[in-house]
């Protein structure tokens, strides 16, 4: 009988899934891992006008269409000065295809992937099936990944480390300095660095940093998307970039595996990039004004929160018993060793969600963090 791979083996589905499933129909949800703001609309209107003009209904370029690549690479040089060929970018499924893409070109069974711990849950599940080894690594106080933690892990079979900046699901944003350090160790390692920068533009204090600008080297690939930027999470729109030799590579999974992006899709994100950016202003305002709320939230209820300055995720340490007490309470949050063991103690809330419902939440946060100390 044809059983089931191993590598399929190693993966199960989400525990953020069990946790919605156990809420109530009336319960606030703080486990939403998406903005709560329409899409923009002149990037609709991209999706609408190419299919009237019949221009989606047939496949794109493998890599995507010419014009979204030039739009992502006019990008990089808006927003951070880097240069980037539109030959060496694939438009994808989402973040999370790229991501796909990155470690089924570049891992061999038994290697190693480098990632954090606690962390986004697909660098586990995805290392698995590409047929590596997790290596989950600590982060600091801060919930920041330090370089020297990394750099420590790495041995002779570490095929990637993964950077993370603005987190999921912590909310952090790694120094310039930090980030310097990433490309160092790519470079000098000569281990390849995947960043995933698919928050990059929600950020409230600081700036956006990527190992891209820094390496020396080609051992820096980015993977991003309009999900989160242009609250796009539906339209599954990602994209990874490299040299062009990894390109090559992360091609012939995405060829095999995909074709090509979904052109309504791609013609919205080519919109996106290139119209009016207000809305990723405001939502980041909405965010940030949020962010504070719910810091003060928590910190009157007498937790201890490392201030999150990007993405729309906040991590306190929680006592124990905590996420149950609020689960039971009908407020949704996500315990924090589903994103790996060293998120146990903590828990995740996302604050995509409306401020009233924010503060009705966090006043019942506040009896239930009485009830549980
Ligand atoms: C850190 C991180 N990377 C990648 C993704 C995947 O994003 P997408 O919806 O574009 O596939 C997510 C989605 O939650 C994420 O949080």
């Amino acid at each position: 009988m044809t059983e089931f791979s191993n590598r399929v083996e190693q993966v199960s589905i989400s525990g953020i899934r069990e946790v919605f499933e156990a809420a109530g129909d009336d319960a606030i949800n703080l486990g939403i891992g998406q903005p709560d703001f329409p899409t923009p609309e002149h990037a609709r209107a991209g999706a609408v006008d190419a299919i009237e003009a019949k221009k989606t209904d047939a496949y794109t370029s493998n890599k995507g269409t010419r014009e979204l690549r030039d739009a992502i690479s006019a990008t990089y040089d808006r927003e951070y000065d880097i240069a980037v060929d539109p030959a060496d970018i694939i438009a994808t499924s989402g973040g999370s295809e790229a991501l796909h893409l990155v470690l089924e070109a570049h891992v061999d069974p038994g290697q190693e992937v480098i990632f954090p711990d606690p962390g986004f849950v697909s660098y586990d599940a995805l290392t698995q099936i590409a047929g590596g080894t997790s290596k989950p690594v600590p982060l600091r106080d801060d919930l920041t990944l330090d370089p020297a933690t990394v750099e420590e892990a790495i041995t002779d079979d570490t095929a990637v480390f993964v950077v993370n900046s603005p987190a999921n699901p912590t909310g952090a944003v790694q120094s310039k300095d930090d980030i310097r350090e990433f490309a160092r160790i790519a470079d000098e390692h000569d281990v390849l660095c995947l960043s995933d920068e698919v928050y990059e533009r929600i950020i409230f204090e600081g700036k956006h940093y990527s190992p891209l600008e820094f390496a020396q080297t080609d051992n820096v690939v980015v993977v991003s998307a309009c999900s989160k930027t242009y609250s796009m999470t539906g339209w599954r729109l990602g994209w990874v970039v490299g040299s062009n030799r990894r390109i090559e590579r992360m091609l012939r999974v995405h060829q095999y595996g995909q074709a090509c992006a979904s052109a309504p899709a791609q013609y919205a994100a080519e919109a996106a990039l290139r119209g009016p950016q207000d809305a990723v202003e405001e939502m980041v305002e909405a965010f940030e004004r949020r962010r504070d709320v719910v810091l003060d939230g928590l910190e009157d209820a007498g937790l201890e929160v490392p201030k999150p300055s990007g993405a729309f995720y906040v991590m306190p340490k929680v006592p124990e018993g905590w996420c149950e007490e609020v689960l039971d309470r009908d407020v949704i949050v996500v315990p924090g060793d589903a994103f790996g063991a060293n998120g146990d103690g903590y828990a995740r809330l996302s604050y995509a969600t409306g401020m009233e419902e924010l503060k009705e939440a966090l006043e019942i946060i506040d009896t239930a963090t009485r009830a549980v100390q």
